[in-house]
């Protein structure tokens, strides 16, 4: 057998050479770190199921913040968890409520300087955990949702919320949302679209983390983890809507979504990270089986060429090191 002329390996001879033919890289001015903010406590709270991730105070909240803005991140996702819970979310859109208070805390702690976004659901907030309200059958009422959706846009936008990330999965929801915004004057909000969302078991440790009340699943609003075509589909309809940015959700399972996604929109597009992959390689890293950092960069690094412009990772603040020292 002859020997090779053609030797890839070449080029991955040292670590100087690695970097110079890196094809993707992840920047800190791409990650947004999701952050949870609970009514009522006076220490942040761990959560058990996602190690290193808190429940925060109002007051650790704004730390978390700001650091966030040295660090050079691309923005804070805000989750408030509320004292009280009722059947239509009314702490959702009430200004006095968590997630509302906790927007105007923090857009007064970085001003422009960081996007401060925030989850624009009902979920965390209704005592069935669903992200809309309910008919009288049960089932979650798509339009009457929409209108809890609109006055809880105009609530964010109120406090100072740079973008608003709908997350619900109703249909017609950026559309309202733009409507809601624009009809208050806010017409410089923009919209972060979880457009497509899949019903994912990979979410089981943010429900620790919100405290969900959810029984039962969210099949009939989230998608469906076989369609790739339909997610494609989702993004173009939040697009036409008035969709700023759209994402996919989960990331890890879905990069093949990711990639179609981002061939489809002409839109930055997002992708999230979350609990159930953060939580895997933390428990898989506590064991010993794997190289915790590097999986971090690998994660993410994925994620990005995949095609996604904006990552959304409970490791956000860490990566900006692990991303450095590379
Ligand atoms: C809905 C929402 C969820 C997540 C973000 N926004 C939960 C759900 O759809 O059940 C999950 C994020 C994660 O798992 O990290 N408010």
């Amino acid at each position: 057998m002859e020997n090779p002329v053609i030797r890839p390996r070449r080029l991955r001879r040292t670590p100087a050479l690695r970097r110079l033919v890196a094809e993707t890289a992840v920047a800190p001015r791409q990650l947004i770190l999701p952050v949870f903010v609970r009514e009522g406590i006076t220490e942040p709270q761990a959560i058990s199921s996602m190690p290193g991730v808190y429940q925060h105070t109002r007051d650790s909240l704004r730390k978390v913040v700001s650091e966030a803005a040295h660090l050079g991140l691309g923005g804070v996702m805000l989750f408030g968890i509320p004292e009280q819970k009722d059947a239509v979310g009314s702490g959702a859109v009430d200004p006095a409520g968590i997630l509302n208070v906790a927007i105007a805390d923090v857009a007064a702690e970085v001003g422009d300087a960081l996007p401060v976004m925030a989850d624009l659901c009902i979920d965390e907030f209704t005592d069935h955990g669903h992200c809309g309200v309910l008919a009288a059958d049960g089932t979650v009422d798509n339009d009457a949702t929409l209108e809890v959706y609109a006055e809880m846009a105009r609530a964010q936008a109120a406090a100072g919320v740079h973008l608003v990330g709908t997350s619900g999965m109703m249909d017609g929801q950026v559309a309202v949302a733009r409507t809601a915004l624009d009809g208050a004057g806010h017409t410089d909000v923009s919209i972060l679209a979880y457009s497509t969302k899949y019903a994912s078991a990979f979410y089981g440790p943010f429900r620790e983390a919100v405290g969900s009340s959810l029984i039962g699943d969210r099949r009939t609003y989230q998608q469906d983890p076989a369609n790739a075509r339909e997610g494609v589909r989702e993004a173009l309809l939040d697009v036409e809507q008035g969709a700023d940015i759209v994402m996919v959700k989960p990331a890890l399972g879905f990069l093949d979504v990711v990639r179609q996604v981002r061939d489809a929109v002409d839109v930055p597009v997002a992708a999230y990270n979350i609990s159930g992959e953060y939580s895997m390689v933390e428990a898989a890293a506590a064991n010993g089986w794997i190289d915790r950092e590097a999986a971090i960069v690998e994660t993410l690094t994925s994620i990005h060429r995949a095609g996604a412009d904006v990552i959304l990772t409970y490791w956000a603040a860490e990566a900006v090191r692990l991303l450095h020292d590379r």
